[in-house]
């Protein structure tokens, strides 16, 4: 039997399609390059907003020719698509297709339940909220050799107003520290360069462990000097809770990558405190300032969500001013999703969609420059990447990523010593808004 996963949504979402693929792995069946090759496709759904769960939705339709010309082909949809509230009900009254019906807490069963489906033919659902040992979960791989994801907690108990994440992801679990540590050194050891430490809101981490003094901080510390790995970040932090304990740890730290990605939402307090944010524009101004008072090079990126219910005009405009003032080397800018479930869904004074648009066009055009802007002022430095590829554009030029975590794109001296995985130091020549481009030292 061959396994086709298909992933929308977050990095979590990629991390557990990884982990179903070893499960897979694990019970006998073998990746297919192609959902056509394929006798067991998985479809790892992400519901964050209404065009991700459209473009799943799209793909899960397209699935319904294939399961016609192969009437065993087994169709899986997992993830927090699935997991929503009465989600289930309408996969099975509109996507006959669809075999398992699987939620985030499912994951771990997954071989089992394939196995039940094929000897009764029957459809399959557990979208129960029952929280997986972390036991039943296989060790993170590196999918390409370097890089690689490990989750330190799961779930999200901020329950900010427009978000549907705690409602899919379930309460903060935090996973033990000993078996973080002895993945990521197993990982190290397998000769692993960069570790992606995984959670909602990783700066909860350790809250739920009583009693072992474990806090996101002393966990980065321990990772910092294992031997072996040259980069570790992760995601997602909240700027409510971003110490100050927690910015000199990565500060001073040797390898924890020196980028803060502060998701700030909004820069108009009435609204942040509408979102439940739990912080208002002081204090992130605040949290800027001490951050790069201790990294002064660091990236600094955030997400910004524009038409959230209620939001004017002269809202809006406080949010641009805001963007102006921190100087985001990069921000992920989406229109406000309404989620249903979520208190946002229920507030009147829903923003239109013409009026989102047009906000989100006004906000891109004025990060745009200002991402240039802080791009342009690395020309000239020295910056060592991990060497990712070759570049899907130019296949004459390799890529990578800066510490900082900027895509960096180079022509190499030599094709034939190359590889990914590497480090490498580049002298940066050229910036555009969303790369860099560098030259071999
Ligand atoms: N836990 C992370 C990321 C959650 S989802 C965090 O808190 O930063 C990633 C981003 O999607 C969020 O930062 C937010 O900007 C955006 N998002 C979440 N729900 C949304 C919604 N209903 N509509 C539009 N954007 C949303
Ligand atoms: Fe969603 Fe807020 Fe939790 Fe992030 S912190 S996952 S935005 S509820
Ligand atoms: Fe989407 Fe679930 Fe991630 S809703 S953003 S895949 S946690």
């Amino acid at each position: 039997m061959n396994f086709f996963i298909q992933t929308f949504g977050c990095q979590m979402n990629e991390s557990d399609s990884s982990q179903i693929a070893s499960l897979l792995r694990g019970a006998g069946y073998n990746p297919a390059d192609r959902a056509e090759e394929a006798d067991l496709i998985a479809v790892n759904t992400c519901c964050v907003r209404q065009s991700a769960e459209n473009r799943a939705l799209g793909y899960i339709g397209s699935l319904k020719g294939l399961k016609a010309q192969k009437p065993d082909l087994i169709i899986a949809v997992c993830g927090c698509m699935a997991q929503k509230e009465g989600a289930a009900a309408d996969f099975l009254r509109r996507y006959r297709h669809v075999g398992l019906i699987l939620g985030t807490f499912a994951l771990a069963r997954l071989p089992e339940y394939i196995a039940a489906y094929r000897d009764r033919g029957e459809v399959i659902v557990d979208v129960a909220e029952n929280p997986p040992q972390t036991t039943d979960l296989p060790a993170p791989c590196a999918k390409d050799g370097y890089k690689a994801q490990v989750n330190i907690i799961y779930g999200c108990d901020n329950f900010c107003a427009y978000c549907i994440v705690p409602y899919v992801r379930g309460r903060e679990r935090s996973r033990a520290p000993q078996q973080i540590l002895a993945e990521v050194r197993a990982l190290a050891q397998a000769g692993v360069k960069e570790v992606q430490l995984l959670g909602q809101n990783v700066n909860a981490y350790g809250k739920d462990l009583t009693g072992e003094g474990w806090d996101f901080a002393r966990l980065l510390s321990e990772l910092d000097s294992m031997e072996g790995l040259a980069r570790i970040r992760y995601m997602t932090s909240h700027p409510r809770d971003f110490t100050l304990k927690l910015a000199e740890t990565i500060a001073r730290s040797r390898h924890i990558c020196q980028h803060f990605h502060l998701p700030l939402q909004s820069g108009c307090d009435r609204i942040l405190a509408a979102m439940h944010r739990g912080y208002d524009t002081a204090y992130y101004s605040r949290l800027l300032e001490m951050v790069r008072a201790l990294a002064p090079e660091a990236t600094i990126t955030s997400d910004l969500i524009v038409g959230f219910p209620g939001e004017t005009d002269d809202d809006f405009q406080q949010t641009l001013d805001f963007v102006s003032e921190c100087q985001f080397d990069a921000a992920y800018t989406f229109l406000y999703s309404q989620r249903s479930g979520t208190p946002a869904a229920a507030l009147p004074l829903q923003v239109a969609a013409e009026v989102k648009k047009q906000r989100l066009q006004t906000l891109m055009a004025r990060q745009n420059p200002i991402s240039l802007e802080r791009n342009k002022r690395l020309i000239g430095s020295k910056q060592v990447i991990l060497v990712e590829g070759i570049s899907k554009n130019d296949p004459a030029q390799w890529y990578g990523r800066t510490d900082g975590n900027k895509i960096t794109v180079f022509a190499p001296h030599s094709k034939n010593d190359l590889k990914p995985g590497e480090m490498l130091a580049l002298q940066i020549s050229g910036a555009q808004t969303w790369n860099l481009q560098g030259e071999c030292v």
